[in-house]
């Protein structure tokens, strides 16, 4: 296994999602949002977020393609959205991402979205690497700003390994 050294601990990232539901929680109240989460890399982040919140929410998943198997970063590309179940018009959508990277994914299901005339949407990302966007993207709720190394852990993998991990390591094998 290569060396993973710690980013955020678990409780870091704990602390992290707490302010963020209380954030979601005052701003949402009353207004049954949508959690839109983008798998895979959500599934941790969502299940923590969800279970700290004290409003209704609806919570929904869809799955996008960008990174190749084995691969560290986003070619640009990003496929299909897949498995939008609802109808997203005039709901208040929350787009809850795991990590902003480039900002590709995030853009695309923005725009994605936006065609379809949501009362408002939002973005909630747990972890942020500003140094490496190429394309700018809005962030609401931002639960970390973290440095350019390739991370793993807390959902986020490398070669769908690391995701169970509770805490964010940076990975410094060889990808
Ligand atoms: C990761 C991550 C984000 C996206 C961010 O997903 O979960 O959704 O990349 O990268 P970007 O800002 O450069 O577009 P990935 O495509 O690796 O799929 P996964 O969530 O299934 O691991």
């Amino acid at each position: 296994m290569p060396p993973l050294n710690v980013i955020l601990t678990a409780g870091e990232i704990s602390a992290g999602v707490q302010r963020l539901a209380r954030q979601i929680s005052d701003d949402y109240r009353h207004k049954n949002p949508v959690l839109l989460g983008v798998l895979k890399g959500c599934f941790v982040f969502m299940a923590d977020l969800a279970r700290n919140l004290d409003i209704f929410v609806e919570v929904e998943f869809v799955t996008l393609s960008s990174y190749g198997r084995c691969r560290t970063e986003t070619s640009g590309e990003v496929g299909c959205v897949l498995g939008i179940r609802i109808d997203v018009r005039d709901r208040h959508v929350l787009v809850v991402e795991d990590i902003v990277d480039t900002g590709h994914t995030l853009k695309f299901i923005l725009d994605y979205l936006q065609d379809r005339t949501p009362a408002s949407l939002k973005v909630c990302a747990l972890f942020d690497k500003p140094a490496r966007h190429h394309v700018e993207v809005p962030i609401d709720y931002l639960g970390f700003t973290i440095p350019d190394v390739f991370v793993v852990g807390y959902g986020l993998d490398y070669d769908e390994k690391y995701r169970h991990l509770p805490s964010l390591y940076a990975y410094e094998g060889d990808p």
